[in-house]
This record gives structure tokens, sequence and C-alpha cells, in this order.
């Protein structure tokens, strides 16, 4: 069973920073999720929000401050906004990445991007799984490049996300874990896909979803799991 870092190990170091990846590193998580949005010029950043009011020292949306405003502001008084490439850069290939989707606009420079280090720097599809819950945006995925594992992300349906899924061949449906049970769980392995559902963080909560045989939980604190 995978344990993923949510947006790093959010629960120790402040979320979607080199700081909290490197922290899910050190916990020895076997993923860590993150969220992705585009700079007004076109850079993959990863943040939560759309706007960065919440996390830094700055005001604005993501799509309308350019890279280099974006790094000019801090989360926590020290951390820069990461890139997407400079957390790839960071993992290096030491575990799997989920790349959360925000908004259609970066499903191509997504893909674009899994392809130069596929091809440059020797990593494979199965570093990278992409998911969202803008389920055009993983359609977008699935039409650049069928070979890219896909997790349907949803908080509300879990039959829609199944025949989704089916639909674009995804290879994981991504739930509120407060939608599953045993059987639903099981359904859903029969039908070919792995659960990974988010964001369990409490201990009881870790422990009725374990029981569940799920094949991953995303948590703010992977080491609990
Ligand atoms: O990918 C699972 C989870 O991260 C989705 O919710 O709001 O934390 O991005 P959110
Ligand atoms: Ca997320």
């Amino acid at each position: 069973m995978l344990k993923i870092a949510h947006r790093g190990a959010k629960g120790y170091e402040p979320e979607n920073t080199l700081k909290a990846f490197q922290k899910a590193l050190d916990l020895k998580a076997d993923g860590i999720e993150l969220d992705v949005h585009l700079s007004l010029d076109g850079h993959l950043i990863v943040m939560h929000d759309e706007t960065i009011d919440k996390m830094t020292n700055g005001k604005g949306f993501v799509n309308t401050l350019s890279l280099s405003e974006l790094k000019s502001f801090l989360i926590a008084d020290q951390y820069e906004i990461p890139t997407l490439n400079e957390v790839f850069n960071l993992i290096d290939k030491k575990c799997l990445i989920n790349i959360e989707l925000k908004n259609a606009d970066t499903a191509a420079k997504v893909v674009a991007l899994i392809h130069q280090y596929i091809s440059e720097k020797s990593w494979n599809y199965e570093h990278f799984i992409v998911s969202s819950f803008d389920w055009n945006a993983l359609l977008e995925v699935h039409h650049l490049d069928s070979k890219i594992l896909i997790g349907v992300l949803t908080e509300t349906a879990l039959d829609t996300a199944l025949t989704f899924a089916e639909s674009i061949k995804a290879c994981a449906i991504h739930p509120d874990y407060q939608l599953l049970n045993q059987e639903n769980t099981r359904q859903i392995q029969e039908k070919g896909f792995w659960v990974l559902p988010w964001t369990v963080n409490e201990a009881k909560d870790i422990q009725k979803i374990k029981s569940y045989h799920v094949d991953g939980i995303i948590s703010d604190f992977p080491d609990k799991i």
C-alpha cells in the first residue's frame, strides 16, 4: 500500500514547498502529491490555491503573475514557490509524483514536462500519476499520451468517476475517503483500478481505510500510515 504525502508532508512543513517534499522523502513516503497552476508566462507553478494570498507574503492570482514575480514572494518568510520541474529535480525518481492539475490549461505543459524527463533524464511513466477534479483536463492528458497514468479525483460521485475512468483507461480512482466502504473499494479494484483516497489524517480513519485494503493513502502525515 502506497503512502503518499499530501502537498508534500503538509502535516510537518509548509505545503507544496521543496522543504515539504524533502520531508516526505525523509519520511520514506512512496509518493508525493502536489497541485499545479500556470503562471502568466506559462510556467508550471506548484501551489494549491489559484491565488498566492494564503501561502505567501504577496497577493494575486498565479495566472496573473510571471515566474519572476512569483519567485519574489516567500512562503513562511523562507521558501520560494517551486516550479514543477524544481520538484521533479528534487524528487529525482526517488518516489512517485502525483500531479494534480488544478486547471485544464496545465494539461499540455505537464505532459510535455513528463515527456522531457522520460526522454532526457531516463525517468519512466511509472514515476508519475496525473490527477484532477477537472475531468476535461484528464481527457486532454489521455488524448495527448494514453500511456500517462491517470487518477480520477472525486469528492461526490464514485459511480460517475468509475464510468469516466473506464472511458479514458485511467489507472486509479482518487476518492474523498469518506465515500469509501469495504464493498465499493472491492468493486472498484475488481474493475482493475487502484483506489487512492485522500486526505486521511486521523489515526482512526487511517485504520478504517487500511482495513478496506486500498492501494494507497494520501495523507498530510505519510509516516502515520
Ligand atoms: O489529490 C487529493 C487532494 O489533494 C485533493 O484535494 O484540495 O487537497 O487539492 P486538495
Ligand atoms: Ca491536491
